[in-house]
């Protein structure tokens, strides 16, 4: 390999302005299939914050140069240089001045899904985070913001539909052709990674929203031809989107026309370009018959998180890439607040937390560890991670809990004030916080630089004399890549002490003080807080809610967590007590599977789960979440080394028959009580009373018997919408091998023209945890609903294998770790992007047994040593194998 063409590691550190500016951009795109022409002209100057004299330097990637002129005159071959990377114009006069670049790139042939390529037969565009290069040269960095109008032509036939960012200017028919173009303005200066166009056939729904100061926005959402029917559920989330912004935030929008457009072929869930979001169709189509519950959370989700990039992450960008927490993590949590107002806070928040838990504790546990702003990186493609997104959101949410919902607003409106139209940093952000409210951050900051989960361990002493209660916290960083010495960290701890009554007690500190919206501030590795007046032994619920994204350990007993899984006022804690009974019983059955010693008995975790089923007070929704046991992942990270996925695997299964058997006439009852009373509504209410259910018929059939099973035969047959379908297809995929392989066969013959339907079918069979199942992956390869080119297809199949079946994935014999490698090989030359988030499910292999983990790292190894491999991979690659 040239030396050239393994990129050199960037580093926030080295950060400098840009040379040159682009004031406005004027793209003419004329589309064809095979032979897309741009012309672009740029009007730039000199950055009077750059280095005087500078040359301008391009970004290009891919690209056909058809010509390039400086203020009108080509330029002489002698005054540009270009390599794979760069376009350089050597000595350009120290002025204003203008380009026009002409380039040409082949959508049809682009099957990196980055710059402009087809779906479906449509155009369309992905420019974050380096896409732009793709279509034409130009500065292409966050912190270089132009005002852009876009032509786009096409014949009328191919692409009747023709949009971009802004606003609509100007269309009509291309005199005596059979072409026709649009002309989009869009006024608000943005960096090009949120350009975007689209041409294609398709559909419309439309609508309008009135905003706060009375503009009328006109809202459409775009979809494959036949599908608006399923396309409203979206449009009515956008809608809900728009209000709450400007009712929580203050943010009103800031164009005549908001667009969606669904696309079949995308390699993330959606992207939110100015005016003119793109989404993965599985994030925008929705109906009864075809999508889940979860689909529907997930849509509203997603809808709401790109709308409110609109004002975070656009009209506020990053100034770099390191920064892209600054964007991605608030705006998950303003996506998590939204959709915690729109349906149950409480289960809500539970969710959010499993999937923290579920990815980025152990992407912050293994050696792709990096922190919430990375300070350096190989591949920016790479860094879209649960730390960033998860992490980030966390981080914004202790800064809430830290300064209060009003002291959070001030610091928000001052970032809106302060910031609008400007490329931001973390340091910008934080200052605003630190301004409105009088307080200093600069300890609070190091969430943003040290990666790894911190531990605290805590333990209470009550004083019955005395009447105090004294807890004393340690906490803990442990050394992650790069940092092997950690700071202490300042970390909002929400407690509450739970009196034997179940009742809060009041609590006093020490000094007299209350603690404060009942939050401790752990800031030294070793700390003592001491409440007074406490006359009877509190439990202490510790990190209500949970405040911090901390690993705690504690001195409670099973008997408290119990009496915290009945009594504990705060609804997080109440779930999560009883789920740390069930993992401490699954580390310990998992041991005890190992060394052939006698299961530990379930009866706690039966008192604490029977407690619940049987509380009428408590929401359907919360009380499914609680049934559902930790994940055999979640397992995996609490051993966390030497880890045999088959013992956690053997030890789950036998704990959900033990409370299959303890609980059946409470689950069967359950069951009954939550059956459907009317046609499917896809609301809060009715999503939980079928989660409910349907966790019920889950834990009945894990029991293995006849009736259980024969139930969830009736469930399959009987389901009037995907959530019930799908769900009890999954039980009869997971615990029923006689009745699987019909179930299977008829659910695809009933869906098998739906694609996004396909996908749960694919993804159902990669996570069946029996040996038979990697055979039966391979063999779904060669199916004819399967492509290697959709990203949907792929993650459905390879990605669930790879990350959501365990022990097939961890095979004693290699052979799953060898597939998950063939895959990425042979996925690399086509999509490198999503070749490397394949590759990324090894983050966890040095846990493993040493069999597994010798098997993992041949694997990695033989990946690493393939000559050519894209930056994507072997950036994972080489970071998966730096020693520990
Ligand atoms: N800006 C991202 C999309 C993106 C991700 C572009 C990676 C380029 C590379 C978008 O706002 C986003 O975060 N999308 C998420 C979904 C979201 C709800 C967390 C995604 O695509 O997974
Ligand atoms: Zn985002």
């Amino acid at each position: 390999m040239p030396r050239d063409a393994v990129p050199q590691p960037v580093r926030l550190s080295d950060y400098r302005p840009p040379d040159w500016l682009v004031d406005t951009v004027h793209l003419d795109v004329r589309l064809h299939p095979t032979a897309t022409r741009i012309l672009a002209r740029l009007a730039m100057r000199p950055n009077p914050e750059g280095r005087e004299g500078s040359p301008i330097v391009l970004d290009g990637d891919e690209l056909s140069l058809k010509s390039i002129a400086l203020d009108g005159t080509p330029l002489a071959g002698s005054a540009y240089v270009t390599t794979a990377g760069t376009l350089t114009v050597l000595a350009p006069p120290q002025r204003a001045l203008t380009l026009e670049i002409e380039t040409v790139v082949d959508p049809s042939a682009n099957t990196k899904l980055m710059g402009l390529y087809r779906s479906s037969g449509a155009y369309c565009t992905q420019c974050e985070a380096e896409g732009f290069r793709r279509i034409t040269y130009f500065p292409d960095r966050p912190d270089v913001l132009a005002v852009y109008t876009t032509r786009i032509e096409a014949e009328r036939e191919e692409a009747p539909v023709l949009l971009a960012n802004g606003n609509p200017v100007e269309s009509g028919a291309v005199e005596g052709t059979s072409r026709h173009y649009a002309i989009w303005h869009d006024p608000w200066p943005k960096p090009s990674y949120l350009f975007a166009l689209v041409g294609g056939r398709l559909d419309r729904i439309s609508d309008h929203f009135v905003t706060a100061t009375g503009k009328k926005v006109e809202l459409g959402i775009y979809v494959e031809p036949g599908k608006t029917e399923r396309a409203g559920y979206a449009m009515d989330a956008l809608k809900r989107s728009m209000r709450w912004d400007e009712e929580v935030f203050g943010c009103e929008y800031d164009l005549d026309v908001f667009n969606i457009v669904a696309v079949a072929d995308f390699n993330m869930g959606a992207m939110e370009n100015k005016g003119l979001n793109i989404f993965n169709d599985k994030y925008v189509l929705a109906s009864p018959e075809t999508a889940t519950d979860a689909d529907y959370a997930n849509i509203e989700g997603i809808i709401a998180h790109e709308y409110f990039h609109n004002w975070t992450g656009n009209r506020i960008t990053c100034r770099d890439w390191f920064q892209l927490c600054l964007k991605e993590g608030l705006t998950v949590f303003r996506d998590q607040e939204f959709s915690s107002d729109q349906r149950s806070r409480p289960v809500k928040r539970i969710s959010d937390v499993r999937l923290l838990k579920g990815h980025q504790f152990p992407e912050d546990a293994g050696p792709l560890a990096h922190p919430v702003r990375p300070s350096t990186y190989r591949e920016i493609n790479n860094f879209y991670t649960a730390t960033v997104y998860e992490k980030g959101a966390e981080v914004v949410r202790m800064l809430k809990t830290l300064l209060g919902e009003e002291g959070f607003r001030a610091g928000m409106d001052l970032y809106f004030d302060r910031h609008d139209g400007d490329a931001a940093t973390v340091e910008d952000f934080l200052a605003c916080f630190a301004d409105a409210n009088g307080v200093d951050l600069s300890r609070f900051a190091l969430w943003y630089a040290q990666s790894g989960t911190p531990h605290l361990a805590v333990s209470g002493h009550w004083d019955a004399q005395a009447r105090t209660y004294r807890l004393d916290v340690v906490q803990t960083l442990p050394p992650t890549p790069g940092q092997p010495e950690k700071q202490s960290m300042v970390i909002p701890l929400a407690l509450g002490l739970v009196g034997p009554d179940g009742n809060d007690l009041p609590m006093r500190l020490d000094d007299g003080t209350n603690a404060e919206r009942g939050v401790l501030l752990v800031t030294q590795p070793r700390q003592s807080f001491v409440f007074r007046d406490v006359a009877e032994r509190p439990v202490a619920s510790l990190n209500r809610g949970f405040s911090a994204p901390v690993k705690l350990t504690s001195d409670l007993t099973t008997q408290d967590l119990v009496f915290l899984a009945r009594h504990d006022a705060d609804p997080f804690n109440r779930f999560d007590a009883a789920q740390t009974i069930a993992l401490a019983h699954l580390v310990e059955a998992t041991a005890a599977r190992r060394t052939g010693r006698d299961l530990p008995s379930p009866a706690a975790l039966v008192e604490a789960l029977g407690a619940t089923l049987s509380d009428a007070t408590l929401d359907p929704a919360f009380i499914a979440q609680a049934l559902s046991l930790p994940s055999e992942s979640d397992v995996a990270r609490e051993i966390a080394d030497d880890v045999d996925p088959d013992a956690i695997h053997d030890a789950r299964q036998a704990l959900r028959r033990a409370l299959s058997a303890a609980l059946t006439p409470a689950l069967e009852g359950a069951y009954d009580r939550h059956a459907p009373t009317g046609a499917y509504a896809p609301d809060a209410a009715s999503a939980g009373r079928r989660a409910l259910r349907n966790a019920c018929l889950d834990l009945l059939a894990a029991g293995g018997t006849a009736p259980g099973l024969a139930r969830a035969l009736a469930h399959f047959r009987d389901a009037d919408n995907m959530t019930d379908r799908f769900l009890a297809l999954s039980v009869l995929a997971h615990n029923a091998p006689d009745a699987r392989e019909e179930a299977l066969a008829a659910f695809y013959e009933r869906f098998r023209d739906d694609p996004l339907v396909v996908d749960k079918w694919l993804a159902l069979q990669a996570q069946i945890a029996e040996p038979g199942t990697l055979e039966r992956v391979r063999g779904l390869t060669g199916h004819p609903a399967f492509s290697w080119g959709n990203p949907n297809r792929v993650r459905s199949l390879v990605g669930s294998f790879a990350g959501a079946n365990q022990t097939q994935f961890n095979r004693a014999d290699g052979a799953g770790h060898d597939f998950v490698a063939d895959a990425v090989l042979e996925l690399d030359g086509r999509n490198p992007q999503v070749a490397a988030r394949l590759l990324a499910a090894f983050k966890s292999w040095r846990s493993l047994e040493p069999g597994r983990r010798a098997s993992a790292e041949r694997a990695l190894r033989r990946v690493a040593a393939k000559p050519g491999l894209s930056p994507d991979v072997g950036d994972i690659v080489s970071r998966s194998l730096e020693p520990a």
